[in-house]
Formats: structure tokens, C-alpha cells, sequence
């Protein structure tokens, strides 16, 4: 079973729309209980009959989870991760795919702000502790293309500390069709991952799309 915190958002929703039709069970987390429900009810009529969607607090969806997916704003995930700790089950897998764009200081979307640990991945595990193990994953996914109903034509760099939170990141994005994962090393290169998400927007703008996306050719895989 799948967490997402921040699932009411379009990243969030996106993703579990694709992981709910693949047959995982979702749980949408929100602030707002009621929000979470409202949002899983319309996620589940989109993945269809069979897909297993509830809505819950942030907190509650947490503690019934061992995988937790990060969608939220740069600007309230240190925050939000603070409040969540004590509730993570130790050995959580937290994935997360925050982007920290400047738009959290009123500045442009196709620009990242240093983050003082790195990346917000590593913001991440420095708030969480060692009993959780954080992947970055997800940065490349358009919420748009992940709400429609094409194969999603794009690679996800999946990198973490944790030989575990890399393999179940990785499970996750190859089971959106489509999707390879792409083992992108330490979590630190998640900075590097961060910053080309922003690059991804300047194309997007540029050529007039919202589904801009990285394929890594060369690796025999
Ligand atoms: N959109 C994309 O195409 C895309 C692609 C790749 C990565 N990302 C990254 O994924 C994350 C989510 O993107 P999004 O477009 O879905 O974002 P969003 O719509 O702005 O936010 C997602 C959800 O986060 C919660 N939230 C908002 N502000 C919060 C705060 N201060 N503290 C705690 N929770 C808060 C809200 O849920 P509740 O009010 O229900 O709690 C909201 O529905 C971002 O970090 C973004 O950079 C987005």
C-alpha cells in the first residue's frame, strides 16, 4: 500500500491514477481529511473498476503505509516532514519528488533555489532520520501526461543511499506504462535531478507543450 502526502495535488494525483490502474493500493493523503477522500473518489472513477484508492489525513496515511511518495510544494516539505516523523513506521521507503522550485520565494518556475543540504531529497533525510530510507524519483513525470491515458514516454533517475528505497522506486516507475527507471546513483545527485526538473519547464514554455520528458540513451539497459 502507497501513501502519498500531498496526493490531492496533480503530481500526486497523476501517479496514483497510473499506480492504481497497475493494481497498487493507493492512499491519498492531504491536510485536509475530507479533501483526501473528495480527491481519492475522483482518482479511483478515473483508474477504473477495479482500482484501490481511500483518502485520509497526511498523518493517518502515513502510519498505515511502509511506502510513503512526497508530492508537495519545496516550500512546505521540511515543514510537513517534521509534523509526519513520529508517525513513519521504521523501515518506511520514502520517495520523494519535490522540486525546489524559486517559485517558493516568489520567483520564477524555471529556476531552483540552493537548498543548504543539497537537494530537497536530502532536506528530506536529514528531517526523517535514519529509520526512514529516502529515494528521489519522479522529478521528469508531467502531471499533465501522468492524468492522461497515452504510455508515458519518458526515463525516471531514481537516487538514494538505500539499496531498498531504490529498488521499490524503481518498481514504482516501471510499473507506469512507458516508464523505465534509470539507477541514478547517490542521494546527492538528486540536486542534479532537482535542477534539470527546472530545465524540463523552460523547454516545456519554449516549445509550447506540458509534457516535456528525458530519455538516457547508451546504457544497454
Ligand atoms: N506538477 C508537476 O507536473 C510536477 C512534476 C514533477 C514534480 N513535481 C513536484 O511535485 C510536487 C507536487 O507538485 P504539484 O504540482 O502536485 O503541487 P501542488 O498542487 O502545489 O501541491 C500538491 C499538494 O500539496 C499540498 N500542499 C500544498 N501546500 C502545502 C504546504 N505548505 N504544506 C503541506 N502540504 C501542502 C496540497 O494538498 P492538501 O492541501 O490537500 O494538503 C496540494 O494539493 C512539487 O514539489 C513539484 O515540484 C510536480
Amino acid at each position: 500500500m502507497i501513501a502519498i502526502v500531498g496526493g490531492t495535488g496533480p503530481e500526486g494525483s497523476g501517479l496514483a491514477i497510473r499506480w492504481a490502474r497497475a493494481g497498487e493500493s493507493v492512499i491519498i493523503g492531504s491536510r485536509d481529511a475530507e479533501r483526501a477522500r473528495a480527491a481519492a473518489a475522483q482518482i479511483a472513477e478515473k483508474a477504473g473498476a477495479l482500482a484501490s484508492v481511500e483518502g485520509a489525513g497526511n498523518v493517518t496515511a502515513v502510519k498505515m503505509c511502509d511506502v510513503v511518495v512526497v508530492t508537495v510544494p519545496f516550500a512546505g516539505q521540511a515543514d510537513l516532514l517534521k509534523e509526519l516523523k513520529p508517525s513513519f513506521r521504521t523501515g518506511t521507503v520514502l520517495i520523494d519528488a519535490t522540486v525546489p522550485l524559486a517559485t517558493a520565494v516568489g520567483g520564477r518556475p524555471t529556476r531552483v533555489l540552493g537548498v543548504w543540504q543539497g537537494s530537497a531529497a536530502e532536506q528530506a533525510q536529514e528531517v526523517v532520520g535514519k529509520n526512514v530510507a529516502v529515494a528521489a524519483a519522479f522529478h521528469s513525470l508531467s502531471s499533465t501526461v501522468l492524468a492522461g491515458e497515452d504510455d508515458v514516454d519518458c526515463d525516471v533517475i531514481v537516487c538514494s543511499d538505500d539499496d531498498r528505497a531504490r529498488q521499490v522506486a524503481s518498481e514504482l516507475a516501471a510499473k507506469i506504462p512507458g516508464v523505465r527507471a534509470i539507477d541514478g546513483g547517490k542521494l546527492e545527485n538528486a540536486r542534479i535531478v532537482e535542477a534539470m526538473t527546472a530545465l524540463l519547464i523552460t523547454l516545456n514554455i519554449r516549445h509550447k507543450v506540458h509534457g516535456a520528458g528525458w530519455r538516457v540513451t547508451g546504457l544497454g539497459i
